[in-house]
């Protein structure tokens, strides 16, 4: 199969993965309202092109909490990673770092912090959710320290599991789910030999570790269901900020008080994101929510944004839209499922062309020079 763009990466994945694995990533809640429109809403985000300024220049760096970004960029925190890679975390943390761009880890990875920080000459993110057992709490985000990880993505928008109708037909939960994973595994051959075989184990490793135990797929979405806290409130979190000695992001702000809630409490960093769809149908797209955020917190927060961003146009966009930086999850999981690392890095490096040849046609030099005067008025 040819793979010209991203955009390709999705018609890979879904040849190699069993339908269970790609259905988890690629669905989302309800209806999938709320997540076809953060692409489409993205997408029809329409750019006013500007020539003729020397554009032969370009800088498509940043500084994010003192760190250097050869891009906007940042990997997203996706449970399960390692589920659709060969130790998945390690390679798409890997592409990450070589290109220069953070990889943030979900708490629910398969391989757990101790595999995959030791193997990067760069720190990664560390991801978290307030979770019933505060113990698994502090004993992760003492390790995620110890490992050097640089920043803290705190996920709020999930205090109960979002219904991703999706999973029961494709055999991710429902009847015989057992039974019907083994059987896509037999039927996809490549998957089976280089995750199924040898890609173990499949566990929740940062929780199996805790717990002294394998904790396995089969408990994932018992374990999120048992463990999401729905008491959680700002007080919840006084603790993890002053606990966690790097920068903390609140993941999931969808709206201007909660943001300016997120600045009175201290954070360092908001994520713009409505969970790629995955949570409540019927939410705005990030594309949507995010202008009024950034009037009412830029400058004073750290803005990234994520749901919807499919390819370096939409990173361009959701520039211009107010982010000062951006998070892919769907788009770097289809590359690394169909190609490891180097799909990952391929991924990395047409996003990077994509945004350059949106910066030269918007005549922007810099990422700082992406501001709301790049948004046409009319609609594409
Ligand atoms: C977990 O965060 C999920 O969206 O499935």
């Amino acid at each position: 199969m040819i793979i010209s763009s991203p955009a390709d990466y999705r018609a890979a994945a879904q040849k190699r993965l069993p339908p269970f694995l790609f259905h988890y990533l690629d669905g989302g809640a309800y209806a999938e309202k709320t997540l076809r429109h953060n692409v489409d809403d993205l997408a029809e985000v329409a750019l006013r092109q500007r020539v003729l300024k020397d554009m032969s220049q370009l800088d498509t760096s940043i500084e994010l909490f003192g760190e250097k970004l050869s891009m906007p960029v940042a990997l997203s925190p996706v449970g399960l990673t390692g589920m659709y890679a060969r130790r998945g975390e390690v390679q798409a943390a890997r592409a990450a770092a070589d290109k220069g761009v953070p990889f943030c880890m979900s708490s629910v990875s398969v391989c757990p912090i101790e595999e995959v920080a030791p193997k990067l000459d760069r720190p990664m993110w560390f991801q978290l959710y307030v979770l019933k057992d505060r113990g698994f709490m502090k004993n992760v985000l003492e390790r995620a320290q110890t490992a050097g990880c640089s920043a803290l993505v705190f996920t709020v928008d999930m205090p109960v599991p979002g219904a991703r109708y999706r999973d029961m037909h494709s055999g991710m939960s429902g009847p015989n789910a057992a039974l019907r994973r083994y059987w896509q595994a037999a039927t996809h051959p490549h998957w089976a030999w280089n995750v199924g075989l040898h890609g173990k184990p499949h566990d929740l490793g940062n929780i199996s570790k805790y717990m002294n135990k394998v904790i396995g797929l089969e408990d994932y979405i018992g374990y999120l269901s048992a463990n999401f806290d729905p008491s959680i409130s700002w007080k919840d979190l006084e603790w993890i900020r002053d606990f966690w000695k790097g920068p903390m992001l609140i993941k999931g702000i969808l709206d201007p008080d909660d943001a300016r809630d997120a600045v009175r409490f201290g954070a360092d960093g908001i994520v713009v994101s409505n969970h790629g769809g995955r949570q409540l149908d019927g939410v705005l797209s990030s594309a949507r929510a995010l202008p009024p955020i950034a009037d009412a917190v830029k400058g004073q927060i750290k803005i990234l944004a994520d749901s919807g961003i499919r390819n370096g146009l939409d990173v361009v966009r959701m520039l211009a839209l107010g982010a000062d930086c951006t998070m892919i999850g769907r788009a770097f999981i289809y590359a690394l499922a169909t190609a490891g690392q180097a799909g990952v890095a391929h991924l990395l490096d047409l996003l990077e062309k994509e945004m350059r040849v949106a910066m030269t046609l918007t005549s922007v030099k810099n990422v700082a020079e992406i501001t709301g005067d790049l948004l046409a008025k009319q609609k594409l």
